[in-house]
Order: structure tokens, then C-alpha cells, then sequence
């Protein structure tokens, strides 16, 4: 059997997802650091974020995508044979964010655990569902990307806090005999480079002490400009690796959605795959870098904008701490 027929029989049945309701604009953020709209703006392309409200967490917007993909997918939750949340954002270290969804959905046969590969958390977690259905072990699969990243965020830091904001996608997958779904997927990592993007704090090598707080190590630091350059050249190459083992030429791909992190970065990425500008889907002036959460909740809104129809091949791109990189390539 050929690699591409082995990925056959798994089916993306329903997409959904959820942004909390507050929007801090970039003129909010000129009240809280020494920024403003115009460097923002060009920059990276952000206008507004949005914002959980403080008894919103990581697994309540995750349930919320969920139930919207449960309800397109026309499965009940009791159905689910695993749940899989992609996050950096745990409600807790432990239990996993997935078991407090399957305790909230009700999925009372559905295994969960957490997975984490920070912003290509949705794209590695399609890939463990898509294992899991095609090699028969399961027939419905909940696979989630969801964070609370302002609960991470250095908010006295302007390098960083203008970046990021809150939400959450999920999808569902099932199996499908016949069915195209995931036609090629190609997953990376670099650990070399685990430094320029990180949350130092809070871990076994530096828990929470008096001082660790003080020095404000339990936020996201980056290298933005280590972290720009690998991002275009991994996300290129993995996008490239999924075109030939699927056998399709940029020509061929209807709608290309990249992790939602910068438009520089976005467009660096497009010009080196040839793409057309309108092949490519963007929000992430809306909702700014949303991590695990980004190319599901880009996936959601290219579907309910109809720039999506049956029988499409979409290319979804991702990259992000660890690092880590994933590209897949979809017939919809
Ligand atoms: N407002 C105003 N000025 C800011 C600023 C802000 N919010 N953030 C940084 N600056 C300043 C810097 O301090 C620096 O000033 P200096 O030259 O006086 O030191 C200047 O702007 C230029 O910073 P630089 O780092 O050269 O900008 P850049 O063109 O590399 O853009 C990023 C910065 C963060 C937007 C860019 O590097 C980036 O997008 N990196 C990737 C980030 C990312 O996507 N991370 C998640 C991946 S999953």
C-alpha cells in the first residue's frame, strides 16, 4: 500500500471555534507599554487580540469549540473514543486540560491526555488522531488546539506582549472508508534551538520560588528575530515536503492557512511557495498569535467565509517553540 493510501479513511466531519468576547486593541496597548498602533501594525500585521475573561480558561474555551464541532460533526460527545488537547496553556500542570473537556462534554468512554508542541500543537494533534483512526484503533476523535496565553504573557514586556491573544478550535475526525481527509502530513522539531522561545519557570528545573517570581520567569521570552527566521525557512520547507508527497504542485492547493503568528512572516512564506496572494487565508488582525488554537480557528472562519468547498486540497502550516514545525495537506 503507498504512503498516500495508508493516510486515506479519516474524515474531518465538523471544525469549530471560540475567542473570548474582550478585544484589547493596539491602542489599549499604548496605555499599558512604550508601543503604538503604527509599529504593530507594520510589524506584524496585528490590530487586536482578544482577551479571557478572568473565570475563562484554557478547557472552557475548549469546550465551547468542541461543542460547535460536536454539533457540524452531528456526533454526540459519548461517541468520542479520545480527546486530545494541543496547549502551553494548561488550566493546571496536571491533570491534562483534556480530561477536565471530557469531564465537561461528558465523553464518558473517550481516553484524553494533553499534548504539547506550543504553536503546532493543532497540526501535530490532527496527526495523532489521524494515526489512531487510520490504523483502526479508534473511529472518533476530538482533537482541540486551546490557550489562555495572557495568563503567560509579560505584560511589562512590549517585545512580546503585543503578540499574542486567547481561543480555541477543535475538530472532529472519524473514520471514513473512501474518505481522502489528511493526504499527506510532515511533522519536525529542533530542541537545539529550545531557548528562543520559552517559559523557563514553573517546570521541574525551576519551580515557582519567591525569587523565580520576582525575576519574572514564569513568562514567555523570545528571540523574535531567531525566531522570524526559522519560522519562514522551516514552515517553507515543510509545505514543500507535503506538496511533493501528496503530488501536488502550489497550483493545485485552494487555500493555504499559516500559523496566524506575524503577516511577515505569512508573506515571506507565500512568495517562497509561489502562492497567490488570495490562496492565502489571514486573520490575525483580528485575533493576533493564538498558538495551539491559530490555524484551527483560521480553518473555522475559511470554512464559514465559503473560501472552502468539497473536494478542495487546503495546505495548513505551523511552527513554534520547542521548535517545532508541522505541515498537512487536506482534501476537504
Ligand atoms: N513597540 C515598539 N517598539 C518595539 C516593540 C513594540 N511593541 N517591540 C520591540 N520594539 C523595538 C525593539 O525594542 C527594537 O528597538 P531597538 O532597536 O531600540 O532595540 C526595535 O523595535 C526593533 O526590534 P526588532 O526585534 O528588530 O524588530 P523586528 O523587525 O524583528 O520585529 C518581531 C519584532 C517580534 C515582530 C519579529 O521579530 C517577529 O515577529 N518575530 C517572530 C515572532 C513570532 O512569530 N513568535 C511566535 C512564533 S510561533
Amino acid at each position: 500500500m503507498s504512503k498516500l493510501n495508508q493516510l486515506q479513511g479519516c474524515a474531518i466531519t465538523g471544525i469549530g471555534s471560540y475567542v473570548p468576547e474582550r478585544v484589547l486593541s493596539n491602542s489599549d496597548l499604548e496605555k499599558l507599554v512604550d508601543t503604538n498602533d503604527e509599529w504593530i501594525t507594520t510589524r506584524t500585521g496585528i490590530k487586536e487580540r482578544r482577551m479571557a475573561a478572568e473565570n475563562e480558561f484554557t478547557s472552557t474555551m475548549a469546550v465551547k469549540a468542541s461543542l460547535k464541532a460536536l454539533t457540524q460533526a452531528e456526533l454526540s460527545p459519548t461517541d468520542l473514543d479520545l480527546i486530545v488537547v494541543a496547549t502551553i496553556t494548561p488550566d493546571m500542570p496536571f491533570p491534562a486540560t483534556a480530561c477536565l473537556v471530557q469531564q465537561e462534554l461528558g465523553a464518558s468512554k473517550a481516553a484524553a491526555f494533553d499534548l504539547e508542541a506550543a504553536c503546532s500543537g493543532f497540526i501535530y494533534a490532527l496527526e495523532v488522531g489521524r494515526a489512531f483512526i487510520s490504523s483502526g484503533v479508534y473511529q472518533n476523535v476530538l482533537i482541540i488546539g486551546a490557550e489562555k496565553l495572557s495568563s503567560i504573557i509579560d505584560w511589562e514586556d512590549r517585545n512580546t506582549c503585543v503578540l499574542f491573544g486567547d481561543g480555541a478550535g477543535a475538530a472532529v475526525l472519524q473514520r471514513r472508508d473512501g474518505a481522502r481527509g489528511v493526504l499527506a502530513t510532515r511533522l519536525g522539531s529542533d530542541g537545539n534551538k529550545a531557548e528562543i522561545l520559552a517559559m523557563p519557570g514553573g517546570g521541574c528545573r525551576q519551580p515557582a520560588t519567591v525569587d523565580s517570581v520576582n525575576d519574572r520567569i514564569h513568562f514567555l521570552k523570545m528571540e523574535g528575530k531567531e525566531v522570524y527566521k526559522n519560522a519562514v525557512t522551516a514552515m517553507t520547507a515543510a509545505a514543500k515536503d507535503v506538496m511533493e508527497q501528496s503530488g501536488l504542485s502550489i497550483d493545485d492547493i485552494k487555500c493555504i492557512i499559516p500559523h496566524q503568528a506575524n503577516q511577515r512572516i505569512i508573506s515571506a512564506i507565500g512568495e517562497r511557495l509561489g502562492a497567490k496572494e488570495d490562496q492565502v487565508f489571514v486573520n490575525l488582525q483580528k485575533y493576533g498569535n493564538t498558538s495551539a488554537a491559530s490555524v484551527a480557528v483560521a480553518l473555522d472562519e475559511a470554512l464559514e467565509s465559503g473560501k472552502i468547498e468539497r473536494g478542495d486540497r487546503i495546505l495548513i502550516i505551523a511552527f513554534g517553540a520547542g521548535l517545532t514545525w508541522g505541515a498537512t495537506v487536506l482534501e476537504w
